[in-house]
């Protein structure tokens, strides 16, 4: 059964199949009580547990939840209340986990972490965040995006911001769904550069452009995240705050895009730093179904790996 570590690793006719498959639950349940189970429960009589190693309110809910409506029992487990946090090494809690559960979840810090629980787990894992990359994240805004504006292949997308994780699970998405990307932020904040290379090898080479209006010049979708992610020293928040002050996401950046553009961002938000509450709040914006969207991206991806 295979995991869903990471979208540059997962073949392109998986991800359309998880998209597909993502719709079709929501709307199988458009208008629903959420605490009700989906009409299908093919996870009926599975156990899903869920690691958290890093605070998290989206990633928890939403497989939380989606894993009940689609008959699954869970459990949500903090890294440091488990042995894990006291030496046990990740692949005798993969061994150990591989016991009692058919699927795991996690959300960590080294991305070492997570390829040792795949490594040693019987049961598929999912990546729930690490301190490269975001899959799911990324899944619910390829979602997003295409129902509000058809499908993102060819289209423009524009990063303003820090190239972090969640920056490269959208480096991996244009490269397997076929979109532009351009990232515009400050040299010290680049992306990492083997992301950089991966999308040159699968030939969408991300664009940098130094200066945030000519990159959001004709944009379909601009994105940005926090400018201090969770595994960001806090010692660097000031520095970090000065670098990217210029690449805040504002009414003059929108201004640069296509009338018809959308605005992501997969919080949680610092609202008038990344971006204004303007743009945050106004007719661009999509924050919230990309949020919804979470739990329908994550049903397919536990339906997919479970092969239910
Ligand atoms: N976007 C996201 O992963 O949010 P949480 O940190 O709240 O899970
Ligand atoms: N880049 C952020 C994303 C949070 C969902 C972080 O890693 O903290």
């Amino acid at each position: 059964m295979p995991d869903f570590l990471d979208i540059h690793t997962t073949a392109p006719a998986d991800l359309r199949t998880i998209i597909d498959s993502a719709r079709a639950m929501k709307d199988a349940r458009a208008g629903r009580p959420k605490g009700t189970p989906d009409d299908e429960t093919p996870l009926a009589g599975r156990m899903v547990s869920l690691i958290f190693e890093k605070p998290s309110t989206r990633t928890r809910v939403s497989f939380d939840v989606g894993a009940r409506q689609l008959g699954a029992q869970t459990m949500v487990l903090s890294g440091h209340e488990m042995q894990l946090g006291h030496g046990e090494t990740i692949a005798d809690t993969a061994r150990v986990l591989s016991r009692y559960v058919d699927l795991i979840m996690i959300r960590t810090f080294e991305e070492a972490t997570l390829h040792e629980m795949a490594e040693h787990a019987s049961v598929p894992v999912i990546n729930g965040l690490t301190n490269r990359t975001h899959p799911c994240q990324i899944m619910a805004d390829v979602m997003t995006y295409e129902e509000h504006r058809g499908p993102i292949t060819g289209r423009k997308v524009v990063w303003s911001g820090d190239g972090n994780n969640v920056f490269a699970s959208f480096a991996h998405a244009a490269a397997q769904f076929g979109f532009d990307l351009t990232f515009t932020g400050p040299e010290p904040l680049d992306p990492e550069r083997e992301w950089l290379d991966f999308a040159d090898a699968a030939g969408h080479p991300v664009t940098i452009e130094r200066d945030p209006l000519k990159a959001a010049a004709g944009a379909d979708l601009i994105v940005t995240d926090t400018w201090v992610s969770m595994h960001d020293p806090e010692s660097a928040r000031e520095r970090r705050h000065n670098q990217l002050r210029p690449y805040q996401v504002n009414a003059a950046l929108m201004a640069q895009a296509k009338p018809d553009a959308l605005f992501m961002h997969c919080l949680p938000a610092h609202r008038n730093d990344e971006a204004t509450s303007e743009v945050m709040d106004g007719p661009h914006s999509v924050i919230f179904d990309e949020a919804e969207n979470r739990l329908h991206a994550q049903k397919a991806v536990m339906r997919w790996c479970l092969g239910v």
